[in-house]
């Protein structure tokens, strides 16, 4: 059997699984990632863990049940039962094992600037912009108008738009979030078009990202950009003003966590 150490997790880890027991003996592991090339791998959790298909497609087989998992899956495990987890395309599967702590994903969301080839199922991304539209909005008003890009093309052209920064064209996919200031304004006039349509498309982005993190995704808040060019990439109407765009995909690397203020330079009790 093999204890999981936290101090091993400060970043998103491979491990040989193959025929091993895993033991996830602390309360604080989050993120395991299963190699490809494990045909099986047997896995005995003492909390709750959600088990994430990044790629492939696995079974998870306990006593009682067996589940056949595709890629962008999601399946719970409990606590104090054994998991064995068959692999039917080992050269190409990935799976992420998440600790049932619903803040994990803000303390591992990073921004990331370096992505992986994998490719990323328009499902998924579909699933993500789909919960993405819970934030919440001045009003309820949602002044919003959202645009997934995996075109090659028009990848290369958002890059350009941000003055080269060249990982919007590495990712598999780019989400452009754009703001109708004029949705806003019928209600709340130049506080709603200057303030709350930005505040809206910010919160929308926000919850991209952290949804994006719960399902194994990587992101980054690009807000360099000309925004003239990006309109013109997408064609967008002359009322529609793109605010924020999200590079998606699976990071190469988790980077360091940059550093915070301290909370007593920022915060003040009264
Ligand atoms: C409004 C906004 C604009 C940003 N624009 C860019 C950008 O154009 N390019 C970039 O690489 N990162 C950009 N970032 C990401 C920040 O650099 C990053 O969030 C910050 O350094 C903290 O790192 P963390 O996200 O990993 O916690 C932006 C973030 C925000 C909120």
């Amino acid at each position: 059997m093999r204890k999981i150490n936290p101090e091993d997790f400060p970043t998103i880890c491979s491990f040989d699984l193959g025929g091993n027991e895993i033991y996830a003996g602390s309360s604080r592991m989050s993120v395991l990632v299963l190699n490809p090339g494990d045909a099986s791998s047997k896995i005995t959790c003492d909390f709750q863990v959600h088990l994430v298909v990044l790629e492939g497609k696995i079974s998870l087989v306990s006593d009682d049940r067996s589940i056949d998992l595709k890629q962008g899956c999601l399946a719970s495990m409990l606590p104090g039962k054994d998991y064995r987890i068959r692999n039917e395309h080992p050269e190409k599967s990935r799976v992420l094992l998440i600790q049932d702590d619903p803040l994990w994903v803000l303390r591992k969301r990073r921004s990331v600037r370096k992505y992986s080839k994998l490719s990323v199922p328009k499902s998924l991304v579909e699933k993500i912009l789909n919960l993405s539209r819970l934030a919440p909005s001045a009003g309820n008003i949602q002044p919003w108008r959202i645009f997934a890009v995996s075109d090659q093309s028009l990848k290369d052209a958002l890059a350009e738009s941000a003055y080269g920064q060249s990982f919007l064209r590495d990712a598999p996919w780019v989400i452009v979030v754009c703001a109708v200031p004029r949705e806003s304004e019928r209600e709340y006039g130049s506080r709603g078009r200057d303030l709350y349509s930005i505040q809206d498309t910010s919160a929308l982005t926000t919850y991209i990202m952290l949804i994006a993190k719960a399902y194994g995704l990587d992101t980054c808040w690009v807000g360099a950009f000309n925004d003239e060019k990006v309109s013109r990439v997408l064609n967008l109407p002359n009322d529609v003003k793109p605010v924020s765009m999200i590079p998606m995909g699976y990071g190469e690397k988790e980077p360091d966590t940059p550093p915070r203020k301290p909370l007593d330079s920022i915060l003040k009790f009264l």
